[in-house]
């Protein structure tokens, strides 16, 4: 049967649209590709203190108004952060997207000034630094070995950087300490740091099931009395070192051998990461990272967290720990373990989506000009939000931003920012998401923050 030229053409031009798939290219050069991640690249933890950790990270005892806990803010559901852009501290109310500043006399007063991170893999050996900014890190040549915001009032017997940094939400008074004039807690850390840890762990000792419970998993302790901060930390830090290990993703199980782990797209994605598109320059290593400082100009808004003197509402970043002017607006690169869960992107969560916090990556100065507040996760907050993105109409500080960018732009095809996201996906670990022991079943004091789907449950009964 003779076809007519036409269909002929149109079959031409279908087959032409079909998205051509994307193949993985042969290489000449291997790839400079990581290890994978295994149990030998954590420090190894004690059963007994990571269970006491698991009930403190949801415990509110810990927060001056009884009012918040750890897991407020890194909370299993939400991918062990809050699933916001910023977030509301001490004083709120609701979890996640659903979290309100509250009402009344306890109200919270500001919003916290950045994203809160995830917590995956952070027991790993390679973690010495801490925070956007590595305001906290592990220094030799301090005598209790930490180089931190508390000076030397940083407690003793921490046995870890993770252990130290479980006792700095405790005394900020926007996170969980609250104001002087609100609870014992914060009016102590007004007069000493120190003095506010001293009242936490007095109530601590005073819940009799905590009090066994320390006294069974730490030998030093023979008596409630013995119950200090620094054992309360340790608990938290082989909690959280135990939880969020992600040896299980696509691309761990691709680098052991699996060969068929990963798809064609996600390898041409992998050899994009670890090729022409640059990524692996930063988000080297086992966990994609370097564990360095760089500024992408991310947009501007919120609180800002300011430097003494400075009364703009704008963050710096790694230049408040440092001091040198080329440090301003330098931010740790993140390690992207679980990245496509961990949304909101960046120090402030600018980017709710994925593809977007990428393209921002391959040209900084398109981005900026282009972005808009829908891809913030923002909860309301009246008193604030007149503020909010004041900073954007200071075109001097908008300048001083754009001079600030370390990134070289890339040029990609759409469907190369397509396989870069898929090969982005493989990092996930889906059984590190619901964590290793998961949301207690109850906490010593009975102020638990609870699950979203626990609070279902209540409700429906
Ligand atoms: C009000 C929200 C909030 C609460 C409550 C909170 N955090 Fe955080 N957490 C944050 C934010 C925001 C940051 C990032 C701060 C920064 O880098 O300046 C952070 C950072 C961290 C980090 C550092 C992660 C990294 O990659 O550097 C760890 C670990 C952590 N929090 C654990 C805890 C623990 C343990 C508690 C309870 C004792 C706690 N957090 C309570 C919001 C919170
Ligand atoms: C010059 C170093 C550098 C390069 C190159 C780089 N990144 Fe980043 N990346 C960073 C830094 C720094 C941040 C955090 C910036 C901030 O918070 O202000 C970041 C953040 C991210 C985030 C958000 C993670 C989170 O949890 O918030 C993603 C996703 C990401 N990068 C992916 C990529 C991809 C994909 C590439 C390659 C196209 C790439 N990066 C190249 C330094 C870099």
């Amino acid at each position: 049967m003779q076809r007519s030229p036409l269909i002929t053409i149109g079959l031409l031009l279908l087959i032409g649209l079909q998205p051509v798939p994307v193949r993985a290219e042969t290489l000449k050069t291997p790839l400079n590709l990581p290890k994978p991640l295994t149990t030998q690249d954590f420090r190894p933890f004690d059963e007994a203190r990571a269970k006491i950790g698991q009930q403190l990270f949801y415990d509110k005892i810990l927060s001056g108004n009884r009012n918040i806990a750890c897991a407020t803010c890194h909370h299993h559901e939400l991918a062990s952060g809050d699933g916001l852009s910023l977030g509301i501290g001490e004083g709120g109310r609701g979890l996640g997207p659903e979290r309100k500043p509250g009402a009344g006399q306890s109200a919270a007063t500001r919003r916290i000034q950045r994203n809160a991170p995830a917590l995956f893999n952070l027991g790993a050996k390679e973690f010495t630094v801490l925070f956007h900014d590595g305001r906290l890190s592990l220094d030799e040549n301090d005598h209790k070995g930490f180089n931190s915001p508390a000076i030397e009032f940083i407690p003793d017997g921490l046995q870890s950087l993770l252990a130290a940094q479980a006792v700095f939400p405790l005394v900020s008074e926007v996170e969980m300490a609250g104001h002087a004039d609100e609870n014992e807690v914060a009016g102590a850390r007004n007069r000493r740091i120190d003095y506010a840890w001293r009242i936490i762990e007095e109530r601590i000792r005073n819940i009799s099931s905590y009090a066994d419970e320390f006294t069974a998993a730490f030998p030093d302790i023979k008596h409630r009395t013995d119950i200090k901060i620094h054992h309360i930390a340790n608990a938290l830090d082989d909690f959280m070192n135990s939880e969020w290990r992600t040896p299980q993703s696509a691309f761990d199980r691709y680098l052991r051998g699996e060969k068929t782990a990963l798809n064609q797209q996600q390898l041409a994605g992998m050899q994009l990461f670890y090729g022409k598109a640059s990524c692996f320059q930063c988000h080297s290593g086992t966990l994609q990272t370097d564990h360095k400082f760089y500024s992408l100009g991310l947009p501007q808004f919120g609180p800002g967290r300011t430097r003494q003197f400075d009364f703009k509402a704008r963050d710096m970043g790694r230049i408040n720990e440092s001091d040198r002017r080329e440090d301003a607006y330098r931010f740790r690169t993140p390690s992207l373990r679980n990245v496509s869960a961990t949304a909101p992107y960046g120090h402030n969560g600018a980017y709710k989506n994925l593809r977007k916090m990428i393209e921002h990556h391959l040209n900084p100065q398109k981005a900026l000009r282009q972005w808009t507040p829908e891809q913030l996760i923002l909860p309301l907050f009246t008193k604030v939000s007149s503020g909010d993105f004041l900073i954007q109409q200071d075109k001097q500080e908008q300048q001083r931003l754009l001079r600030s960018i370390d990134i070289t732009p890339v040029a990609l095809q759409s469907y190369e920012i397509d396989a870069l996201e898929a090969f982005l996906e493989t990092l996930t670990d889906p059984y590190s998401l619901q964590g290793r022991l998961g949301v207690p079943p109850r906490v010593g004091s009975g102020l638990v923050e609870q699950s979203k789907l626990q609070q279902a449950h209540v409700i429906e009964k």
